[in-house]
C-alpha cells in the first residue's frame, strides 16, 4: 500500500515490526525530498498538542535518507481496517479504489462510520472521548502543519478481536512544506501575503470539494463533541513556540537548514493563528 518504497523491518528497540520509508528522490534535480524530515519533525510536534502518532526515527539504507516509523499494532493479535474499507462498511456505495477527490469522502460519513469505534488506548482522554473525537484531532493536526495526504488509507481501526478502537496517526511526510525549495521559503518568509497564498493553497486533495486545510478542520471539529472541539482549540492555543522550536532544531543542518527551520516555525504560528481565528 501507498506509493513510497518501503519495508517492514526488525530493529532493537522494543517489539514491534518497523516500517523502513525511503524519502524520494526529486525529480526536478535528483536532491532528496524532505519527507523524512517533515516526518520526524511532525511525530514531535503532534505530541505537543496530545495528537498519538506512530513513533519515528531517521533511517538511513544503502546511502539512501528515509525514517521508521513504529507499528502502531500492539501485537499480533492486532490488524489494521483501513478507512476506505471501514467507509464502505458502513457506506455499501462507497468507493474504495477511489485516488483523488471522492464523492463519499466528508467528515460527517467517518463520523458515521466511526460510531461504535473507541478512541485510541495511547493516551488518557476526556471521559466519553470516542474515535471520531480524536479523528477531528488528526485534522487539526493536518492544517496545523499543511498536510495534506489525509486519503482513506492513511487512517485507519484497529481490531483486536471483538474490540475496535482508531490507531494513532501514521504517514506525515508530505507535510511542512518539505518540497519547497529554500529560495522560496526565503522569499515567503520576506513576504506575508506570499506565505498567505502559499497556505491557502494548502487544500485536501481527496475530501469532497477538496476544502482548505483549515476549512476542513474546523468542519471536523463542529461534527465532533463540544468536549473535543475545546479539547483540540485550548491544546492549540496553550502550545509554547519554544517548544515548537526546540522539535524544529533537531535534525542536523544538514538536512534541514537555516532557512528551512525558520520557515516551517514560521508556517506553524502561522496556521495555528489561522485554525484559532474566531475561537
Ligand atoms: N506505523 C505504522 N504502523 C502500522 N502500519 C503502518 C504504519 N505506517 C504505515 N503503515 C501501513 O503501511 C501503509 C503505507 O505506509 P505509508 O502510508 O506511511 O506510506 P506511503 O507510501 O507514504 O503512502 P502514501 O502513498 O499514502 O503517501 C499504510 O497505509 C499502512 O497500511
Ligand atoms: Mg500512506
Amino acid at each position: 500500500m501507498g506509493s513510497k518504497e518501503k519495508w517492514w523491518v526488525d530493529l532493537p528497540w522494543g517489539d514491534r515490526r518497523w516500517l523502513l520509508k525511503l524519502a524520494r528522490l526529486d525529480d526536478r534535480d535528483g536532491t532528496v525530498s524532505g519527507e523524512d524530515w517533515a516526518e520526524w519533525v511532525v511525530h514531535h510536534l503532534s505530541a505537543l498538542i496530545g495528537v498519538p502518532t506512530a513513533a519515528i526515527r531517521p533511517a538511513m539504507l544503502a546511502e539512501r535518507r528515509g525514517i521508521v516509523s513504529e507499528s502502531v499494532l500492539h501485537d499480533q493479535l492486532e490488524y489494521l481496517d483501513h478507512g476506505n474499507s471501514v467507509l464502505s462498511a458502513r457506506f455499501p456505495d462507497y468507493d474504495q479504489s477511489v485516488q483523488g477527490e471522492n464523492p463519499g469522502y466528508t467528515p460527517a460519513a467517518v463520523r458515521d462510520a466511526l460510531d461504535n469505534v473507541a478512541a485510541p488506548d495511547e493516551i488518557d482522554w476526556p471521559a466519553d472521548f470516542r474515535a471520531f473525537d480524536v479523528w477531528a484531532g488528526y485534522l487539526v493536526m493536518d492544517a496545523w502543519v499543511s498536510g495534506r495526504d489525509r486519503h482513506h488509507e492513511n487512517w485507519a481501526t484497529v481490531l483486536r478481536g471483538e474490540e475496535l478502537r482508531l490507531a494513532p496517526s501514521f504517514d506525515h511526510g508530505n507535510a511542512l512544506g518539505f518540497q519547497e525549495r529554500d529560495e522560496r521559503r526565503q522569499r515567503m518568509l520576506g513576504d506575508e501575503a506570499h506565505l498567505m497564498r502559499w497556505l491557502e493553497r494548502g487544500t485536501s486533495r481527496h475530501f469532497v470539494g477538496q476544502p482548505g486545510l483549515v476549512e476542513l478542520a474546523n468542519e471536523a471539529l463542529e461534527l465532533a463533541s463540544p468536549t473535543a472541539r475545546d479539547y483540540w482549540r485550548s491544546r492549540l492555543d496553550s502550545l509554547d513556540i519554544a517548544d515548537v522550536q526546540s522539535v524544529v532544531d533537531v535534525p542536523p543542518t544538514t538536512i534541514m537548514s537555516p532557512v528551512t527551520r525558520t520557515f516551517v516555525v514560521k508556517m506553524l504560528e502561522t496556521n495555528r493563528r489561522r485554525l484559532l481565528n474566531g475561537y
